[in-house]
């Protein structure tokens, strides 16, 4: 049931907090941890990452991880594509699916593309006993229980949060207290966005009414860009881009006029980087919404609206935590265009025909 919660989007959501700890506690500490330590030390020649939607966003967090704290190699595809495009597939390379459900079925095909060329496959899976589930050699589940909202929201957490861990147990540092600490941050974080959510639906206020939303995102922050739009185009039927940052003058800025909303997600890395862009945006009358680093006087004053976040202590896993605040602003957007949100017309919960 949806228990005290209007929709079960809202309630996924809600549920991070404890399924990031519950998450931590297993691959860490509890049974979940002999399967992270058959990793340790492995190294593959390159990695395939492959997924659809919300999970390819997830592969491309996770892609991150694995060339900045593995330095492997690791391609990340959308699975239609993939499937088609006869990718160079090496004995000793790993395939590796990312899915809520493990049925969609470009994956799957994939997945069997893969396992013709000879290749590993592993999968990172929500669903116990699914096709993508049997067919792997190694998966890596993310216990994310049951997810009913169409909009995938706790999926995409844990999925990357399960990618983290593996990266962690390639490098051998599972043990180390700090990763138990940075993670149970997380959770803290994502549970102060849900006691704010009412901030966030302020902001979804000044906006609801526009008719179109660029999210942009550098370096870590860019899959969340793109998932931030997907998440608002599922649920409010409104036209929603992710674009990386430093692409935006290369052609997206043609649209910005009044009924235009830049959504930035801004790290305290590159923070000076996006000044000059925001300063673009409003030269052009749009409207700039910016999700950053509290505390930051030389970008908020810029802002029409500004969502302060707490960053510190969380350098690889603030993408996760940003990713929640965009996950409330488009429920909020969503609600307030009064739209099915749990059933978007058009969408089925999983893709499995091609
Ligand atoms: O079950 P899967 O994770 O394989 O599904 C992949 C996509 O169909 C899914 O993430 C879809 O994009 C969601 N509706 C996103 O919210």
């Amino acid at each position: 049931t949806k228990g005290p919660y209007e929709h079960y989007m809202l309630k996924e959501i809600h549920e991070q907090p404890a399924l990031v700890d519950k998450l931590a506690a297993f691959y860490i500490k509890n049974e979940g941890r002999k399967e992270l330590d058959s990793l340790k030390g492995f190294k593959a020649p390159a990695w395939h990452l492959t997924a659809c939607g919300t999970a390819w966003h997830a592969g491309l967090v996770i892609k991150n991880y694995f060339e900045q704290i593995n330095r492997q190699r690791a391609d990340v595809d959308i699975a239609s594509e993939f499937r088609y495009r006869e990718p160079i597939l090496n004995k000793g390379e790993v395939g590796l699916f990312i899915s809520q459900s493990g049925e969609t079925a470009d994956t799957l095909a994939c997945q069997e593309l893969c396992k013709e060329k000879g290749i590993e496959t592993f999968s990172i899976v929500n669903t116990e006993g699914s096709t993508l589930f049997r067919n792997s050699d190694k998966n890596f589940l993310i216990h994310a229980g049951v997810e009913i909202g169409v909009a995938s929201t706790k999926a995409f957490t844990l999925q990357a949060l399960t990618g983290y861990l593996m990266s962690r147990a390639m490098e051998g540092t599972l043990d180390d207290p700090k990763l138990f600490s940075e993670i149970q941050l997380l959770s803290n974080r994502i549970g102060e966005l849900c006691a704010q959510s009412d901030s966030l639906k302020e902001v979804a206020e000044k906006i609801y009414t526009k008719k179109g939303f660029i999210f942009t995102g550098r370096g870590k922050y860019f899959p969340i860009a793109l998932e931030g739009a997907l998440k608002l185009k599922e649920i409010a039927y409104v036209h929603a881009e992710g674009y990386a940052a430093g692409e935006l003058k290369h052609g997206p800025i043609a649209l910005i006029d009044e009924n235009i909303v830049n959504i930035a997600v801004v790290g305290p890395e590159l923070l000076e980087k996006t000044v000059s862009n925001v300063e673009e945006v409003k030269a052009r009358r749009g409207i700039m919404v910016v999700v950053g680093p509290k505390n930051s006087p030389e970008i908020e004053h810029l802002a029409d609206a500004y969502i302060p976040l707490d960053f510190n202590g969380l350098p690889n896993l603030s993408p996760l935590y940003v990713n929640v605040a965009l996950q409330f602003l488009a429920y909020h957007i969503a609600k307030l265009k009064g739209t099915d949100i749990d059933k978007p017309r058009n969408l089925a919960k999983s893709v499995t025909v091609e």
